[in-house]
């Protein structure tokens, strides 16, 4: 049997690092999405460990010609993409009020945690297409449910997650024909440097966790919001 492909976005640190790291040691092949992939010790020192298993690439999500750059490349190289995770965020810089809200962080948010993953798997999904039961992962979060009971905060973010959220529901409904499962999953509150150190989780269980649930997800459960020990989340 072939290795298993999986590209992560924002592999650089916090919980994208971690994944990259664990889904090597689990034998596959993964292709790890940074800003710049120059610019990463953490990344590149994996490199030697994991020499022809890890391929570096750089990719802002926010640049739709970085997407498509990327995408062009690993096409014309005939990479098949078993699994995509969408795991790259932006939180807005400060929790404003609405009286002092910050349109550019507001935009920012959208750019990384909607939009991006909208554009990037638009522009993958034929390598998607060529693998027998491929998988799109967003990591969303709690704070993006509409439904559940939460202190009012940091609405670029939570905007944009919910988004994130919507595009779950209707990659799932499209893609499913084409055996593609999609899911979201809320990674936990992580220790990490968008999560802060007072943090519940830290990022090995949050991966494990992440993990766990994209290896048990088939084509029945896409759609679904997940937390990352596998209980389902109300959208
Ligand atoms: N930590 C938590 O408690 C928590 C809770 C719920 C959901 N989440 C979600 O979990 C995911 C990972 O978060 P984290 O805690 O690991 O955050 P993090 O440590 O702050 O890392 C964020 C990652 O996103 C990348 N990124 C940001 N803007 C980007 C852009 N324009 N293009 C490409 N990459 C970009 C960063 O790259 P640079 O190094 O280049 O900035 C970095 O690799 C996010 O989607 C976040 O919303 C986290």
């Amino acid at each position: 049997m072939s290795d298993v492909v999986v590209l992560i976005t924002g592999a650089n640190r916090g919980i994208g690092f971690e994944l990259t790291r664990q889904y090597l040691i689990n034998g596959c092949i993964v292709i790890a999405t940074c800003r710049d992939k120059n610019r990463n010790a953490k990344l590149i020192s994996l490199n030697d460990e994991y020499s022809g298993k890890l391929f570096i690439e750089s990719m802002d999500i926010t640049c739709p010609e970085q997407i498509e750059r990327l995408a062009n490349k690993l096409s014309e190289q005939n990479v098949v993409i078993d699994l995509i995770v969408n795991n790259a965020g932006y939180l807005d810089r400060e929790n404003q009020s609405i009286q002092f809200i910050n349109y550019a962080d507001a935009e920012m948010s959208f750019k990384v945690n909607s939009l991006g993953p909208l554009f990037l798997t638009h522009c993958l999904l034929p390598l998607l297409n060529k693998s027998r039961l491929s998988k799109i992962v967003i990591v969303s979060s709690a704070m993006g449910s509409l439904s559940k009971e939460q202190a009012v905060s940091w609405y670029g973010y939570r905007m944009s997650k919910a988004a994130a959220n919507m595009l779950v529901v209707n990659l799932s409904k499209e893609l499913e024909a084409s055996n593609v499962a999609v899911v979201a999953v809320h990674p936990g509150w992580v220790q990490t440097d968008m999560g802060g150190t007072s943090a519940k989780e830290n990022v090995i269980d949050s991966a494990f966790g992440i993990m766990k649930v994209v290896s048990l997800l088939s084509i029945s459960h896409s759609g679904t919001f997940y937390d990352f020990s596998g209980d389902e989340l109300a959208y």
